[in-house]
């Protein structure tokens, strides 16, 4: 049977998401948004069929504004949320969007109850928190669309500054989603060759910092908005391995019980990702000063979650 993939929220991630989706052929694809918007993702998604002819896909794709169409879906992604208004300070924007996943999350868990649910509504890790909370999801099944995204931007900037294919550049980027995420050089590669061996101390700290501010130097420049090219191409890609069963190791926010030295909260660290969603969580032996970082960044997506009790 041909496998359904819900992505809720037809904004800039969303839309182009499921663009990609359909191009990839995982699946049917159901895009949501709100009733005041009725006719938006119809509209995108009506769009996006038609231009199956000629990308050569025959994925269907949905648009709607209730959650019906979503029924039986293998993976949900939410990408639900609105972005920081003038005025805004964070605490509000992470109430309002905590309440927006919260709603979303209690209609697709009832409709979808053996989903995988990918998050990407912002601040990430503590969005993730809302929809475990609310789905009652096993921890396998939740996880945050961050570390690919960011490890993305790292391997396109070390692919530049080397002057080499991205394609053979990998690169290791854990912890939360924010100021304070973990640039892992020492797990980062040219075809297998750590940077620490092609580049100077300075070029990588360089490189970490650009990374760090990657979402930030994006926002910049478009002024109306945040990315949505990488972040709908770094969800793709765990829906992918999901939905193929691939089990590809990919840095994803997923609910920590005790590994890394952590409890109870989402962060962003390397896990197996297959047909069960989050099938093992791999642990690295980190350096000092790489798990002092990696703490750190925890004790930041603490507070974000703490200020949501
Ligand atoms: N249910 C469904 N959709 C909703 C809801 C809701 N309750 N509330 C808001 N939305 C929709 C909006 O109507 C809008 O179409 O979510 C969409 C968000 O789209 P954009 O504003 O274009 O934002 P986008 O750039 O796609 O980012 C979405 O992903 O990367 C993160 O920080 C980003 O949290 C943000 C999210």
């Amino acid at each position: 049977m041909q496998k359904k993939i819900t992505v809720v929220g037809a904004g800039n991630v969303g839309a182009t998401l499921a663009q990609r989706l359909a191009e990839m052929e995982l699946g049917d694809v159901v895009l949501v948004d709100i009733p005041q918007l009725d006719g938006m993702p119809q509209g995108k998604a009506l769009d996006m069929a038609e231009s199956g002819p000629i990308m050569g896909y025959d994925s269907k794709v949905i648009g709607a504004t209730s959650y019906d169409p979503t029924a039986g879906s293998d993976v949900v992604v939410i990408t639900a949320g609105i972005p920081r208004k003038p005025g805004m300070s964070r605490d509000d924007l992470l109430k309002t969007n905590a309440g927006i996943v919260k709603a979303v999350t209690e209609q697709v868990a009832r409709l979808s109850p053996d989903a995988v649910l990918i998050i990407v509504s912002n601040p990430l890790d503590a969005m993730c928190l809302v929809a475990m909370q609310t789905s009652k999801f096993p921890r396998n099944r939740v996880l945050g669309m961050a570390g690919v995204l960011d490890s993305s931007r790292m391997r396109s900037f070390i692919a530049e500054a080397l002057g080499v294919s991205a394609e053979c550049v990998h690169a290791t980027v854990l912890g939360g989603h924010g100021d304070t995420m973990v640039p892992l050089p020492r797990f980062s590669t040219v075809s297998g060759i750590p940077i620490t061996e092609l580049m100077t101390p300075e070029r990588i700290a360089q490189i970490n910092q650009r990374t760090r501010d990657g979402g930030a130097e994006v926002v910049k420049l478009l002024k109306t908005g945040s990315a949505f090219y990488a972040p709908s191409a770094a969800t793709a890609e765990m829906v992918e391995s999901i939905l193929k069963d691939k089990k590809k190791v990919l840095p994803c926010a997923v609910y920590l019980q005790g590994e890394y030295g952590i409890n109870g909260l989402f962060v962003g660290v390397p896990v197996k990702l297959g047909a069960k969603g989050m099938e093992e969580i791999v642990q690295v032996k980190l350096t000092h000063e790489e798990d002092a970082a990696l703490q750190k960044s925890a004790a930041a997506v603490k507070e974000l979650c703490c200020s949501l009790k």
